[in-house]
């Protein structure tokens, strides 16, 4: 078995014939947790995108695995059985199907694609119990349709309590703080700390230090145009806040 829970090796991965990651590296070990901050455009969505196996990107070299996993072999669904989960920068909204509905349907497949039989409806709902309690998510959100009309802060939590349902070896959060008010952002980091352990790890992306207050890296890393330029402790977010990207831009650049 291998020791790291991902190792991305060299990745390059583009759209239309343009490069957009330009060799990326990173190694996670169980238990820890990632940021990833760099400025717009630089790449952050298209590597989890790219992780999680979005059709839109092309990758042209290098690797990426999931402990013994060869990720780039797997569909995204696969991926995603295999113990990946993505939080989308911005959430999509399924009209007409429930939230316990959409939850069993995914706990189902991944059980199916372990070779486990499928939960009882009692489980479930004992499951969907448990886990509404880690994100404060209340009964009647999770009956609704899936994201149908809710509120960022809303969207927001139902994706931590989808990753909580689901136990995922691997969680990417693309930009999860965008548009939540600090008690939203409050709940939602406190899903993703009661859901750590020792045995799975998390990679946070971040255009601001803001987040981090809540869920604590143990690194963090700063891509820029395409390629992990910098690598560090939590200080390194406290530096990109009081001195902003530009430094970084200069050093990358020579500017
Ligand atoms: N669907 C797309 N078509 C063309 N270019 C794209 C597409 N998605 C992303 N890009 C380009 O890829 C680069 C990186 O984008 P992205 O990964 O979204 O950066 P970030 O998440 O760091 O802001 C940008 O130059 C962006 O314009
Ligand atoms: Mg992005």
């Amino acid at each position: 078995m291998s020791e790291e829970l991902l190792k991305v090796k060299d990745l390059h991965a583009g759209i239309d014939g343009k490069e957009i990651l330009r060799g990326v590296n990173l190694t996670i070990r169980p238990g820890e947790v990632h940021a990833i901050m760099g400025p717009n455009g630089s790449g952050k969505s298209t590597f989890s995108g790219v992780l999680a196996g979005d059709p839109r990107f092309t990758v042209t070299s290098g690797s990426a695995f999931l402990g013994d996993t060869d990720l780039l072999a797997l569909s995204p669904e696969d991926r995603s059985h295999e113990g990946l989960f993505l939080s989308f920068q911005y959430p999509v909204e399924i009209p007409g199907v429930t939230m316990v509905n959409f939850m069993r349907a995914a706990v189902n497949a991944k059980r199916k694609y372990l070779g486990e039989a499928p939960m009882s409806a009692a489980d479930f709902l004992k499951l969907m119990r448990q886990k509404r309690a880690v994100v404060e998510l209340d009964n009647k959100l999770a009956s609704r349709s899936v994201n149908e009309g809710f509120s960022g802060g809303e969207k927001k939590r139902n994706e931590i309590f989808q990753m909580a349902v689901l136990e995922p070896k691997l969680s990417i959060l693309d930009e999860t703080d965008s548009g939540l008010d600090i008690d939203a952002l409050r709940i939602v980091a406190g899903g993703v700390n009661r859901l750590r352990n020792q045995n799975n790890a998390t990679i946070v992306i971040t255009h601001y230090q803001r987040l981090l207050d809540y869920i604590k890296p143990d690194f963090v890393h700063i891509l820029y145009k395409g390629r992990i330029v910098h690598s560090g402790g939590p200080e390194l977010a406290l530096e990109l806040e009081e001195k902003g990207y530009d430094w970084i831009k200069q050093e990358v650049d020579g500017e």
